[in-house]
């Protein structure tokens, strides 16, 4: 089984993120191949980022400043596959969620690893300008964000009384989209295990301390 974290980057009352969730989540079950462990930060109470060198310690296992911020590295780290479902606030993910992923320091949990993703909102975008900063976000993280995604405009109307969505393509997105993290999963975790290289900040210190330019 793929150890699939699924991020859920809303925390208001009555939040639509209760209709987009619960849906995902069954898709993803439903497949067999996902061992499921659910992120809602609404249940993270973590704090607006502090990290500081200070507050880090060991570099091989930070302390940070507070043990939930350690708790939600080491959650990051075990994973082997990340959904993150967002809506969009002011064309952007919600800073809910980029201070979740800004927690994520220095700990590289994201680095190599296939990242799938849920936008929605009330609005005909379906969220895909909180997509689009999404994307810049994994990048730096060195996150392996996924082409395929699932957006759901008017998110509102966009389930029927069963939770199912009313438009097909909804369901269509999701398939094509897990079957992706899937393969993405399986290749990632072998070639994880195979060697990864450090990251290039430090391959960058380790060529000037040598002295060498190339
Ligand atoms: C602060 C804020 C900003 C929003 N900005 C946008 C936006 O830029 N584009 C959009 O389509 N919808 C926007 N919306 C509408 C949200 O997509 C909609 O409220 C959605 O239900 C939010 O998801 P949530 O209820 O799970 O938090 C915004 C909502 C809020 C609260």
């Amino acid at each position: 089984m793929i150890r699939l974290k699924v991020i859920v980057g809303s925390r208001r009352p009555n939040r639509s993120a209760d209709l987009v969730v619960p849906w995902i989540e069954r898709r993803v079950v439903d497949r067999g191949t996902f061992d499921v462990d659910l992120l809602d930060l609404k249940d993270w109470n973590l704090p607006l980022f502090q990290e500081h060198p200070g507050s880090i310690g060991d570099m091989n296992d930070p302390v940070y400043s507070q043990p939930i911020v350690r708790e939600w590295n080491h959650k990051i780290r075990e994973a082997e596959a990340l959904l993150i479902v967002t809506p969009e606030y002011l064309h952007g993910m919600p800073g809910l969620l980029k201070n979740a992923l800004d927690n994520v320091f220095l700990s590289f949990a994201f680095r190599n690893k296939p990242v799938a993703a849920v936008s929605y909102s009330t609005g005909i975008a379906g969220g895909s300008r909180a997509l689009e900063n999404l994307a810049h976000v994994a990048l730096e993280a060195e996150m392996i964000l996924l082409r395929n995604t699932v957006i759901i405009p008017f998110v509102d109307t966009a389930f029927d009384t069963s939770g199912s969505p009313a438009n097909p393509m909804t369901d269509a997105a999701a398939t094509v989209m897990l079957e992706d993290l899937e393969w993405w999963s399986r290749v990632m975790t072998d070639a994880r295990a195979s060697g990864q290289l450090p990251p290039g900040s430090a391959r960058v210190r380790n060529i000037l301390a040598s002295g060498k330019r190339t």
